[in-house]
């Protein structure tokens, strides 16, 4: 849980779990979804809430421990170990919905554009693909440099040197979130602050178009 969220707080954890699941059925008609896929799913904070789902629940990290977690203690979920940079493991087309919250907030610009394409490539046309970043309510934690960049429309990126761990953070202003980021999608919903599970995070659905 430390090295995941950075609290031994278990209360803490299974509530903002609770809290980030229902996010999602918020923003999602989970009714359409079948098969989902909890990307950068740690040790389960939010995939364990997909237990009594009807349809199949998977997961995939890059840390060995949590994967090792993951299976041992959710035996629903298929859970699998990947690489800093794509592939991952499943087909082309193989989930509704694919998720993936605080993940690409700790990414480099290059890993984020290589995993978004994996990303929609594993879902089906029509799937859809949200997301929690850092938005403008973590400006007060950027230096008056970064913040300017932030402001004219620029993806900020600390720590890229250590991409994928909690140290490396990525701020992402919506317009680049809408004009950059979203490439190969169609935007559904951005909402500053909306990841009610990772306080106070930027939620944003997109969806892989019907064609193309
Ligand atoms: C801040 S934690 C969030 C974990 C989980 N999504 C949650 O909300 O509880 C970031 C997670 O992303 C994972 N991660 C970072 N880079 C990744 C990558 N390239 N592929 C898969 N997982 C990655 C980390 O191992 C870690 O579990």
């Amino acid at each position: 849980m430390v090295r995941v969220a950075g609290t031994a707080n278990a209360d803490w954890f299974l509530r903002s779990g609770r809290a980030a699941y229902d996010a999602i059925a918020a923003n999602v008609p989970l009714e359409e979804i079948d098969a989902v896929l909890d990307f950068g799913c740690g040790c389960g904070r939010v995939l364990r809430y997909w237990q009594n789902h009807d349809g199949s629940a998977a997961g995939s990290d890059r840390d060995a421990g949590a994967v090792e977690w993951c299976r041992d203690h959710l035996p629903f979920a298929r859970v699998d170990r990947n690489g800093l940079a794509p592939p991952l493991a499943y087909d082309d087309d193989s989930f509704d919905l694919v998720y993936a919250l605080s993940v690409f907030t700790h990414l480099t610009e290059e890993l984020q554009t290589a995993w978004r394409d994996e990303l929609r490539r594993v879902l089906r046309p029509g799937g859809r693909l949200l997301l929690t970043t850092h938005g403008r309510s973590y400006l007060p934690r950027l230096e008056r440099e970064e913040r300017d960049r932030f402001e004219r429309g620029e993806l900020v990126v600390r720590w890229g040197e250590l991409p994928g761990s909690n140290l490396c953070s990525a701020y992402h202003p919506e317009t680049y979130l809408r004009e950059t980021f979203a490439h190969g999608f169609e935007v559904a919903q951005v909402d500053p602050e909306g990841a009610r599970g990772n306080p106070t995070q930027d939620l944003i659905v997109l969806r892989r178009p019907l064609s193309g």
